[in-house]
């Protein structure tokens, strides 16, 4: 069961996350609280893709103690708004008082990992989403152990990391799929079982709903879409 004071103390750092534009929601932002509590001390989270930092002020505020570290290159896109970004970022976490607790890597995932060498505890993919960084991203695992725990965010919602999914974990030998909330993956370190790599082909179905509310936000069918459950306004379903 829940402790009740956790309860409270989640409610506060999710008002405050809450403010900062991004893509979590509620149910999302509790799983990587609860990650992020349960890590020991001095523990090193890896975030990939932090953009303004409504991700990064949770998992930071729920550390007992260590450190984020939130990667993200600040690229210019007709998505993300480049340099101005980080500066967001950055002010997201001083206001919070967190700023001592992440340490912000300006970098391309991939280039931060191939000098990286020190074990990680907790790895957050939320980077680029085409099926070639998705896998790409997925290799920082190397430095987690057995046990850890790897969270993949708009698993089953971007068709590239879906495809990254189906190539790099379903295969593998050391991921075992655990659940979804919403679009957020999450994955163990460890020898994955018949049963758990069934469960993750299941999540096909959530992935084909996901591509056809995508098609019926594309048609502007904006109302048929929260018909059939999407209540997530001005965004494609995560
Ligand atoms: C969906 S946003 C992250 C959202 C954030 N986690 C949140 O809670 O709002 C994806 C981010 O990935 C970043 N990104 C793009 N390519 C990347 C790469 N190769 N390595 C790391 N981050 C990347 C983008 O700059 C963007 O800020």
């Amino acid at each position: 069961m829940d402790n009740p004071l956790d309860d409270d103390e989640f409610g506060h750092i999710f008002a405050s996350a809450d403010r900062v534009p991004g893509w979590l929601t509620r149910d999302q932002a509790r799983v990587l609280h609860d990650e992020a509590r349960r890590l020991g001390p001095d523990a090193i989270v890896v975030e990939i893709g932090s953009h303004q930092g409504r991700s990064t002020t949770v998992l930071a505020a729920a550390l007992r103690s260590g450190t984020v570290v939130a990667v993200d290159p600040f690229i210019t896109t007709r998505r993300y708004a480049g340099p101005s970004v980080r500066v967001q970022l950055e002010r997201h976490l001083s206001d919070r008082g967190l700023s001592h607790r992440v340490d912000v890597v300006a970098d391309y995932s991939r280039a931060v990992r191939e000098r990286w060498s020190e074990p990680i505890d907790l790895l957050f993919v939320d980077g680029k989403h085409d099926m070639g960084s998705c896998i790409d991203d997925l290799r920082w695992r190397s430095h987690l152990r057995p046990g850890d725990r790897v969270l993949v965010h708009d698993a089953f919602s971007s068709l590239g990391v879906t495809l990254g999914l189906l190539v790099a974990a379903l295969p593998s030998r050391d991921l075992i799929f655990l659940d979804r909330t919403g679009s957020l993956a999450r994955f163990e370190i460890g020898p994955p079982s018949p049963r758990s790599r069934l469960l993750l082909i299941g999540q096909t179905g959530w992935w084909v709903r996901n591509l056809f509310i995508k098609v019926l936000l594309r048609l502007r069918l904006h109302r048929i879409a929260r018909l059939i459950g999407h209540d997530q306004p001005g965004a494609d379903p995560y």
